[in-house]
């Protein structure tokens, strides 16, 4: 956790600010990767995750683009009308579960509305590296959409606006976008549940691990994919060997918190990572939208992920 100033506050487009953050001292900040996000807390209590938009290579600065979701649950809300400049505020180190594959011969961003936020220091980082990536950028009209002034030197090349008026009709063709896969590409996407579900089945046949999603909020499942816990385990703490029994209405997170052991959590909901975990023993039942197959063999998210195992030993 670490104190951070407000140094300013943008605005963007409609709805959408930026807000700097900058070390009351003006000590560098801890380095952050493309894709990276950060915890921020907000007056009213709120905890949110915010995509840092900022190049990678900037150490004086994080800043993040927000959209104002006035019927949402708060968070951005709190940001937009009670922080100003000046303010300090309280903030994790970033985390990155939407890192830029270096290796890659080529990158095909999707973004959508304010989910483009992540891809905006990524294209700082391409840029700087001279990779080969290409942006489209959907949004509803050019009062809606942010960044636009960075964008403009960029657009035709290496980034495309696609302006669908609000009407789905004239949504971006991504199947069409998708159909072919050229080898050694990959495509990052984050933006609206329905846009991030088009690109999924539309990318369908490209290799796995080539497609990379960022979520903001948990994606709806269908009820025959739903995550609602189910099932009793018992999970044992292999530092104390300590044991402790999670119902099937608790989540681990939860036991461990009402047993009185240290646990943090921000999303509880499987897409901030704040909770992952390392686990020596026991079949994990996986309910996050985040770990990679190879990080899944070793951690889970505890606030979220459940066992398969009558018994689940956690590196604790
Ligand atoms: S608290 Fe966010 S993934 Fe567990």
């Amino acid at each position: 956790m670490q104190t951070v100033k407000v140094r300013c506050i943008e605005n963007q487009a409609t709805g959408i600010n930026t807000f700097e953050f900058v070390d009351p001292a003006g000590k560098p900040l801890p380095p952050f990767t493309a894709g990276a996000h950060i915890d921020v807390h907000l007056p009213g209590g709120f905890i949110r995750q915010y995509s840092l938009c900022n190049s990678p290579q900037e150490r004086d600065r994080y800043v993040v683009g927000v959209l104002n979701v006035v019927d949402g649950r708060g968070g951005s809300r709190s940001l937009h009308s009670n922080v100003k400049a000046g303010d300090l505020l309280q903030i994790s180190e970033p985390r990155n579960h939407f890192p830029v594959v270096d290796q890659a011969q080529r990158h095909l961003l999707i973004g959508g509305g304010i989910g483009v936020t992540p891809m905006m220091a990524m294209l700082e980082h391409f840029e700087a590296s001279g990779a080969q990536y290409i942006l489209y950028y959907c949004g509803e009209t050019p009062e809606r959409t942010a960044f636009k002034e960075r964008l403009s030197s960029l657009l035709g090349k290496h980034v495309v606006i696609h302006y669908d008026g609000g009407d789905p009709a004239r949504r971006l063709d991504i199947r069409e976008l998708l159909m072919h896969y050229e080898p050694g590409t990959h495509l990052y996407c984050c933006g609206p549940g329905g846009l991030m579900a088009g690109v999924k089945a539309a990318a369908e046949h490209w290799p796995a691990g080539t497609v990379h999603f960022e979520h903001f909020a948990a994606p709806v499942l269908p009820p025959s994919a739903s995550t609602v816990s189910e099932g009793e385990f018992r999970i044992t703490l292999a530092r104390s060997g300590q044991t402790l029994d999670v119902p099937n209405s608790k989540s681990i997170a939860q036991v461990l918190r009402e047993a009185g052991l240290p646990c943090e959590t921000s999303c509880e909901a499987g897409i901030c990572g704040t909770c992952k975990t390392r686990f020596i023993d026991g079949e994990v039942d996986h309910r996050d939208f985040i770990l990679s197959d190879d990080e899944k063999q070793e951690h889970l998210l505890i606030c979220c992920s459940r066992s398969k195992s009558s018994t689940l030993v956690l590196d604790l």
